[in-house]
């Protein structure tokens, strides 16, 4: 009886000193949940190592690159709902701040360049996952300057590589793309296929891979490779001439505005929701190293669509029912991309859960939501 009298004792004082701490230090943000997590952790746990709850470990630090750009910012958000730590960076080369502002309260973020090797290897500092998507991602400024492109893609790969080799992350996954088969006339794109890289883009990108491959050859340094196939969805930049085609027909057509589209239209792409790149990532850190690890897959909606066909699906939606302009075909550009995504479904469980049409039509509704008129109410405006 007096010991337990004892340790009643003992347990107060230790609560009241600690609530004291609290009182003289805040504690950080997420200390309650994680507090309340790891109580609860400890509590379902089972014998070491076999926890009684399948979700006993779900609070992770991650570090997206390219947190401010259009599928780090996404990737962010759900990261924080589904209640893990995120710390980002991002050097606003073409991300932006408004991408970020709504969620920065909640994020430990740093405006840092890939380049700077003392930045990467603090950001890297404490990390479980790294999600590499920081890249300057397009085909034509890499035709327009391909020093710029390799600076950031390839050095900066290198270095955020060695940040986290050197910080014991426990895995690297990168935002690898569909532009390493270049014009390989193969459809579907399968992962076994040769590389066949066109424009400097695709060449940096795919350089990358080959790094990622190597420093879990090397250095044990666990690495997967995401090939994503044309992405889109909300906060992807409709106002640079370098973003995704996707981004710049709804927004032209939303205003009444007569989309271009370059080359004849009859090129295609397996248009790939945001979503379902999102869901790839959070795959491909958890998904067992033998599945995984040092390994690339494509990631896509497993579905092919030439542009006309996409601006036809996207008249329906929007309302458009204007002309269309054609333009010259850009250089660099490839002519068809589809993929097989059987060895991700096969190795990471990855399923599209968001199909083609379902995601314009989500895409088209927050570019609404963000104060872009429809198009038949736009011409009634303006009559
Ligand atoms: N969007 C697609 O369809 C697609 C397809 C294939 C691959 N990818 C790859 O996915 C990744 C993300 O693409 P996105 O569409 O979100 O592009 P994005 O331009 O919206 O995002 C890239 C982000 O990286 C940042 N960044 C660029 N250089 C940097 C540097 N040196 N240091 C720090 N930050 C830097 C930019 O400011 C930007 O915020 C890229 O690596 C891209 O190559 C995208």
């Amino acid at each position: 009886m007096q010991s337990k009298v004892a340790l009643l004792w003992c347990n107060a004082a230790a609560t009241s000193l600690f609530l004291l701490s609290l009182r003289a230090k805040p504690p950080p943000p997420n200390f309650w949940k994680r507090y309340y997590c790891s109580s609860f952790y400890v509590a379902a746990k089972g014998t070491p190592g076999q926890p009684f709850f399948p979700y006993h470990s779900a609070m992770a630090n991650y570090l997206i690159t390219g947190i401010a750009g259009f599928i780090g910012s996404n990737l962010a958000r759900t990261l924080l709902a589904r209640g893990e730590n995120v710390r980002g960076i991002d050097n606003f080369a073409t991300g932006k701040r408004e991408n970020i502002a709504e969620i920065s309260g909640r994020l430990d973020f740093r405006e840092a360049d890939l380049l700077d090797l003392d930045a990467m290897r603090q950001a890297c500092q404490g990390m479980d996952y790294v999600l590499h998507q920081a890249a300057i991602a397009s085909v034509p400024r890499s035709v327009a300057d391909p020093l710029g492109s390799n600076r950031a893609n390839v050095d900066g790969t290198l270095n955020l590589l060695v940040a986290a080799r050197d910080a014991k992350v426990k895995r690297v996954v990168f935002a690898a793309s569909s532009s390493a088969y270049g014009d390989t006339p193969t459809l579907p794109k399968h992962e076994e296929m040769p590389a066949n890289p066109i424009s400097p883009y695709a060449v940096s990108k795919l350089a990358g891979e080959l790094y990622l491959q190597s420093f879990w050859r090397v250095y044990g340094l666990e690495t997967v490779c995401l090939r994503y196939f044309n992405i889109f969805g909300p906060r992807q930049d409709p106002n640079s001439p370098y973003s995704g085609v996707l981004a710049r027909f709804i927004t032209s057509m939303l205003r009444g505005e007569q989309p271009t589209i370059f080359g004849d239209g009859e090129q295609s792409r397996d248009f790939t929701y945001v979503d379902n790149a999102v869901a790839a990532n959070l795959q491909a850190c958890t998904t067992p190293a033998a599945q995984a690890v040092g390994r690339v897959f494509n990631i896509a909606t497993g579905h092919q669509a030439t542009l006309n066909q996409t601006v036809a699906v996207l008249r329906g939606i929007t309302g458009y029912q204007g002309p269309v302009q054609y333009g010259a075909a850009r250089a660099g550009d490839i002519k068809h991309s589809f993929a097989d995504i059987s060895l991700a479904q096969k190795h990471l469980g990855y399923r599209p859960s968001v199909g083609f049409e379902d995601g314009l039509k989500r895409t088209v509704a927050w570019y609404q939501e963000q104060g872009a008129p429809m198009a038949a109410q736009a011409s009634e405006r303006s009559r």
